[in-house]
């Protein structure tokens, strides 16, 4: 992956282009706003169980508060990755000296070989135009035996609520500018077998979905 903004050449088709501007838009109160998520991600900080000597990828990191809980964890190699320019803006403001390295990326283009112990993915799976590339991607990156442990919001009739709220949002002139190009984006399987079979195309053996 190229460090930082990621060259978009005119013309060529960038599927990721309205989401990276929806969130670099809600990156400033992202935060203090995403209290389903943070609560969501320290489940899945205690499920993975993060050592203190992990090297740890937050792949779809945010402003990077879930980045800085797995710090008090980890004395180890620790990368956010997020396709937000904004978003990392505010991780690398938020999150000095802390030597955690911030960088701007799509997790489809991941470039990492063997270099983590643990990718932590949390609330952003289902943001990826690629998730198949993403997954294969995770894999490359991870040592043998590491761990991925990604937390998305299930399936689409469970999260049926979403489309509703974006619907709403969508109309709504203090939000429609964020979401009147959100036309059903969001990446959900349909059962947890649906994806133990992604991760497990990619090569991962599922310990619990
Ligand atoms: C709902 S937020 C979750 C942020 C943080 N992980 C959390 O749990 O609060 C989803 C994040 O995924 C990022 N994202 C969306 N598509 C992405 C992609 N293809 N590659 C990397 N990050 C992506 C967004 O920019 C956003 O910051």
């Amino acid at each position: 992956m190229r460090r930082d903004c990621p060259v978009q050449h005119p013309g060529r088709h960038d599927p990721g282009s309205h989401i990276r501007a929806a969130f670099s838009r809600l990156a400033p109160s992202y935060e203090r706003m995403a209290v389903l998520e943070r609560a969501a991600g320290e489940r899945l900080l205690e499920m993975l169980a993060v050592g203190p000597q992990d090297s740890v990828l937050d792949l779809g990191c945010g402003p990077g508060h879930l980045t800085r809980r797995l710090r008090t964890r980890t004395k180890g190699k620790l990368v956010g990755i997020d396709l937000s320019a904004g978003m990392i803006a505010q991780a690398r403001w938020r999150t000095q000296r802390t030597g955690i390295t911030f960088l701007v990326g799509g997790a489809e283009d991941l470039d990492f070989d063997g270099t983590f112990n643990i990718i932590f993915c949390n609330s952003a799976l289902q943001w990826f135009t690629g998730p198949g590339r993403a997954v294969d991607g995770c894999y490359r990156a991870l040592r043998r035996g590491g761990w991925l442990g990604v937390q998305v919001p299930a399936t689409r009739q469970w999260c049926s609520l979403v489309r509703d709220v974006m619907t709403v949002a969508a109309q709504d002139p203090r939000t429609s500018e964020d979401f009147r190009r959100f036309r059903d984006p969001v990446f959900f399987m349909a059962t947890a077998e649906e994806y133990v079979s992604l991760f497990n195309r990619s090569g991962f053996e599922v310990h619990d979905a």
